[in-house]
């Protein structure tokens, strides 16, 4: 068998966690690659909604094995926090629950040192979230990094204490930042002893191991494609590579192994944090999508950039991930325009293109768009895809047809039902 891959195609938020959760059934694997804790996947069913940062969307289903890679960074605290809310939601995902002991751990002072690096940037800020990300992956990089298995190993707390120590010297950089340390420590190495007692183990056996005796893998995404360490919008990105490539090295499988590559899409765009984005809409228009598509953060709160869809950033994201199936999400927020603004090309050094280039900041590109006509039905009770308005077929055609892939789901509502298989 092979691992299906779902990922995002802009900056985040496209839907993830409820493309995962919607697809689980046909799934017996569910496998997070990537990222750590600055995701946040809502899966929303029987009138309840869930946000989950680290543990797979799969975790609703029964039966299904969720699966942590070892691309992924935990935070024990926050992981800890999950596990309470899913147990005061019914569910109990331990028994199903496997980690990777090659993951890296997210320490207080790796949640610091981001602080006090965007406090440093000042108005250059990533507009991180705050959550360690960043430094937790430069240490692994930078082989300094701390493991799950580490917890087990009985060397843990002089790698620790090495890791600690590095730290305040880091941080000791940044004379205007305050922090109490001692404040969040002693939870975290509490939460860090129960993580320890989970189901620990060598994710890249169990995976290959399952994939041989014919069992179904989906791999999960978190992020987005302009937000990966390579092929995003630098430096204005996460610190791993979100793109499909990621669940080779974030899994241990490899590329052979890769099957579908569903790329995940708004029937619009949008983006938290800093950096560029060529089809923002600083208007009301943009302030409407935000409203009718509650384009608050999952994670952070913070109100979501928004603007119109961009083929050029599409293809582009498309083509690094090899994609091969896309979903498009959020249909339901577009109702109402009588026209909408699409961006095909982009001007940039004097000519049009319709390749991503290497910058994409305002001075480097400018949009050019084209109107669809827009759709008025409210497709909230759509249930099939001949209730779907003929101005959305149009739509949806128009970018199977740019993009060369077909547009399986259609997403028409933030609910697992609402959603349409094409
Ligand atoms: P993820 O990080 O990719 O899993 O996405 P998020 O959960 O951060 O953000 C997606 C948001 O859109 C959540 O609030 C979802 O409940 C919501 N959502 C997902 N699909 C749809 C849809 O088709 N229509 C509407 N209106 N909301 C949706
Ligand atoms: P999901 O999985 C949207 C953004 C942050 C910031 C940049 C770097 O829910 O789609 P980091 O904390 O990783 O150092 O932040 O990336 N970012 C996200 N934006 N959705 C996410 O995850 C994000 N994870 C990080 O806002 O701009
Ligand atoms: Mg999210």
């Amino acid at each position: 068998m092979k691992v299906d891959v779902l990922l995002g195609l802009q900056w985040g938020d496209e839907g993830k966690g409820k493309i995962v959760d919607v697809l689980t059934p046909q799934y017996d694997i569910i496998a997070r690659f990537q990222g750590g804790p600055n995701a946040g996947h809502t899966l929303i069913f029987d009138g309840k909604k869930h946000v989950l940062h680290t543990i797979p969307s799969g975790v609703f289903r029964e039966g299904t094995q969720n699966v942590v890679g070892n691309g992924v960074v935990i935070d024990p605290v926050i992981f800890k926090r999950e596990i309470t809310q899913l147990l005061e939601a019914g569910v109990d995902p331990r028994p199903n629950l496997y980690i990777s002991r090659r993951a890296h751990l997210i320490a207080p002072t790796h949640r610091l040192l981001d602080a006090a690096s965007e406090q440093a940037k000042g108005k250059a800020k990533i507009g991180s979230t705050l959550k360690g990300i960043g430094p937790t992956y430069m240490d692994k990089t930078g082989r300094n990094g701390l493991r799950v298995g580490d917890l087990t190993s009985g060397k843990f707390e002089e790698r620790y204490q090495a890791l600690r120590t590095k730290h305040l010297g880091l941080l000791a950089q940044y004379p205007d930042f305050e922090y109490d340390l001692e404040s969040v420590e002693a939870e975290w190495l509490a939460a860090a002893k129960e993580l320890g007692q989970l189901q620990l183990i060598d994710t890249e056996h169990f995976l290959n191991e399952a994939l041989d005796s014919g069992k179904r893998v989906l791999a999960e995404g978190a992020q987005g494609t302009m937000l990966d360490i390579d092929f995003g919008t630098y430096p204005f990105v996460t610190s791993s590579n979100t793109i499909a490539a990621g669940a080779c090295n974030g899994l241990g499988v490899g590329p052979g192994r890769i099957g579908e590559v569903i790329g995940i899409f708004k029937a619009y765009c949008t983006r938290v944090g800093s950096g560029p984005f060529p089809t923002e809409l600083l208007d009301e228009t943009g302030e409407a999508l935000r409203e009718a598509g509650g384009e608050y953060g999952a994670t952070t709160g913070r109100p979501r950039r928004c603007g119109w869809l961009d083929l050029v950033q599409l293809r582009y994201a498309c083509r690094v991930n090899g994609v091969t199936q896309l979903a498009m999400m959020k249909a339901d927020v577009l109702s109402g325009f009588d026209a909408i603004p699409v961006c095909h090309a982009y001007e940039h050094a004097g000519a049009t293109t319709a390749n991503l280039p290497f910058g994409i900041e305002p001075d480097e590109v400018t949009p050019t768009y084209s109107d669809h006509k827009g759709w008025q039905e409210d497709l909230t009770g759509v249930t099939t895809v001949e209730g779907l308005p003929v101005s959305l077929h149009d739509y949806i055609a128009m970018v199977e047809k740019e993009m060369k892939i077909p547009v399986k789901v259609v997403s028409v509502g933030p609910d697992r039902a609402q959603t349409i298989q094409r």
